[in-house]
């Protein structure tokens, strides 16, 4: 048993002293919450100098100021929906660091909504908050990318981009659409040092999650995962860290499902 729980201490170090992303400039957008929280405060463990992207300045704040104890992170306020906004968040990075090296297209989420009562409204607004903030958010990062020559962009899908769920026609779409955007996008810039991918998460144990199904609602969802448990933020930003480094470096245009065997059913 001593020699398990040393060889665990072991790794935990080592995994801490991993700097894969060392100096790299990194745009994290929903930063201020969940998986965007877990990851810009991962990425900054890991070396980055990250701008969390959030249009909740209370979370933004409160999250860059725990990571600001370790790691090197800033904060830019404005809702993504809008080109004009992205264009500011990506021209932040630039005026902080230099350069824009990483973009993670997080923001975003999704409810149910039984699909007779889904009103204009309801539909546009989950296209704008899941595909537009992405696509705005990566046009206005490919720029200063193409003009080094080199970049990543990590989109954060969905298993219900892939697999259908009733009620989940608007969010489905639209997560749907971030995963082909990635492949589309990943052929078109793959010659020109730009490698795009997304990863797809099962059910994540978030606040919100919480908040909205409990304790009480959680193992209905377990059940989902043939793992046993739901993920958690860090499992998705461990997935996103590593195709944002180099270790990825032969990985275009690929959806990694972190799922917990969720789609493999
Ligand atoms: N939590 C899950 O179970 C789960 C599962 C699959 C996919 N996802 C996806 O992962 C991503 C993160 O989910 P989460 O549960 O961590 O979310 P969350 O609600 O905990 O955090 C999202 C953050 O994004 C910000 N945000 C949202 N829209 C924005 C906009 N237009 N402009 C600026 N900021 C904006 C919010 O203020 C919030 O801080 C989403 O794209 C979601 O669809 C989540």
């Amino acid at each position: 048993m001593a020699i398990v729980k040393s060889g665990i201490l072991d790794l935990s170090r080592r995994e801490k002293r991993v700097k894969s992303l060392s100096e790299k400039s990194i745009v994290v957008t929903g930063g201020g919450s969940g998986i965007g929280a877990a990851t810009a405060r991962l990425a900054a463990e890991r070396g980055g100098r990250v701008l969390i992207v959030d249009r909740d300045e209370a979370a933004a704040a409160a999250i860059s100021e725990s990571i600001s104890r370790s790691g090197n992170v800033r904060y830019f306020i404005g809702d993504i929906s809008d080109p004009a906004t992205c264009e500011l968040a990506v021209a932040e990075a630039i005026d902080q660091w230099g350069r824009l090296d990483i973009l993670v297209n997080n923001a975003g989420g999704g409810r149910l909504l039984p699909t007779e009562d889904l009103t204009d409204e309801d539909w546009r607004g989950m296209q704008a908050g899941n595909l537009d903030t992405a696509f705005f958010m990566s046009r206005a990062a490919l720029r200063p990318m193409l003009a080094q020559a080199a970049g990543v962009i990590v989109n954060v899908a969905s298993v219900h981009g892939q697999v259908g769920l009733a009620q989940h026609v608007a969010y489905g779409a639209a997560k749907g659409g971030v995963i082909n955007m990635t492949r589309a996008m990943a052929l078109e810039f793959a010659g020109r040092g730009i490698r795009i991918n997304a990863v797809s998460p099962g059910v994540i144990r978030t606040p919100a999650f919480d908040v909205a199904v409990g304790e009480a609602g959680a193992q209905a969802f377990i059940d989902l995962h043939p793992i046993g448990r739901l993920g958690t933020p860090l499992d998705v930003a461990k997935a996103i860290c590593f195709l944002a480094s180099e270790e990825a470096a032969f990985i275009t245009g690929t959806n990694l499902l972190v799922d917990g065997g969720f789609t493999a059913q």
